[in-house]
């Protein structure tokens, strides 16, 4: 009797938060190193398919590190990091356009699909989702020297979202699934960060809450310790003194586009915590770092 009092009263907290967020557009960013294993990748699933079902509107992108690496391992081709982004050459984002629209897109979709959501995979490129153009990196030199540009291949930065056809599909029943690769003037294939699509979208969208399924608790401090909170003012001092590296400088890049352009918050979250989603949306405690204007 009392474990059934338990689940009801489970449900009942969730109700002012399910009043909330009705309607609202939620655009979550599942990080290819978030997933772990099927049991989490279906947890994932059945997260945003009940959001779906409770009245929000889930837009899913999606990275795909690992699963990219894995496969340039399989075929010998040698990949290199550049301040967090993955040196594109065309064999490389060949390899990448099928891992991630190909693979990891398409498993998300059955894995929602299997647990009663309507999902659609859909590439950057299905009616321009994601318009891009070559990303230029510059790193500052010594002091004085103009700031050296970094050479980083066919990574491209999203440029326009088609925001009416995401809104079309969200406002039905179908769940997009979008994979980070975007299409340059001329056609040409962009490798984009996930993250920064995540943030042009939630921005484009004016999402109400861009979330970051990561494999960390969150941003973490000097020490290693957990920043619950910040506010976009402090993202430039954090990279200054080092903090934060590689896979992080583009989720806070992200986080702060999102936030500027319009999204109401953006949050990092421990994606191989089971049903993190559920808990950031649905309860009074917190978990990760938010990310405020
Ligand atoms: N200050 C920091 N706090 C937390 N993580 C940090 C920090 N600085 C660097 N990192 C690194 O950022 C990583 C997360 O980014 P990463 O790109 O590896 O994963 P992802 O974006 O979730 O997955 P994918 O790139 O496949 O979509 C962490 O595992 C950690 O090593
Ligand atoms: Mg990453």
């Amino acid at each position: 009797m009392s474990e059934a009092r338990d689940r009801a009263s489970v449900l009942i907290e969730a109700l002012p938060y399910i009043r909330k967020y009705q309607g609202a557009t939620i655009v979550i960013k599942y990080g290819g190193h978030a997933m772990v294993d099927g049991d989490l990748k279906k947890g994932f699933a059945e997260d945003v398919t009940l959001l779906k079902y409770v009245g929000f509107k889930p837009v899913v992108v999606h990275g795909g590190g690992p699963q990219i690496n894995d496969l340039l391992g399989r075929l010998d081709i040698k990949s290199h990091f550049v301040e967090g982004q993955r040196f594109t050459d065309q064999a490389t984002m060949d390899v990448v356009e099928m891992v991630l629209s190909g693979k990891v897109g398409q498993e998300i979709v059955s894995l929602i699909n299997s647990v009663g959501g309507r999902a659609v995979g859909l590439s950057g490129k299905d009616a321009q989702i994601i318009k891009a153009k070559r990303k230029k990196l510059t790193r500052q030199s010594r002091a004085g020297r103009s700031p050296e540009f970094l050479d980083i291949g066919l990574v491209g930065e999203p440029t326009h979202i088609n925001t009416e056809f995401l809104s079309y599909l969200s406002a039905s029943d179908v769940i997009p699934v979008i994979a980070p690769v975007g299409v340059g003037m001329h056609g040409e294939t962009f490798n984009i960060n996930a993250d920064s699509v995540a943030g042009a979208v939630a921005g484009a969208l004016r999402a109400e809450k861009l979330i970051l399924l990561t494999d960390v608790d969150g941003v973490l401090d000097k020490d290693k310790k957990l920043i619950p909170q910040m506010k976009i003012a402090d993202l430039e001092a954090l990279k200054r003194d080092g903090a934060v590296s590689g896979g992080m400088i583009p989720k806070l890049d992200c986080c702060r586009k999102a936030v500027l352009e319009g999204c109401a918050g953006a949050y990092i979250l421990d994606g191989r915590r089971r049903h993190a989603l559920l808990l950031e949306l649905f309860t009074d405690q917190g978990c990760g770092t938010e990310v405020l204007p």
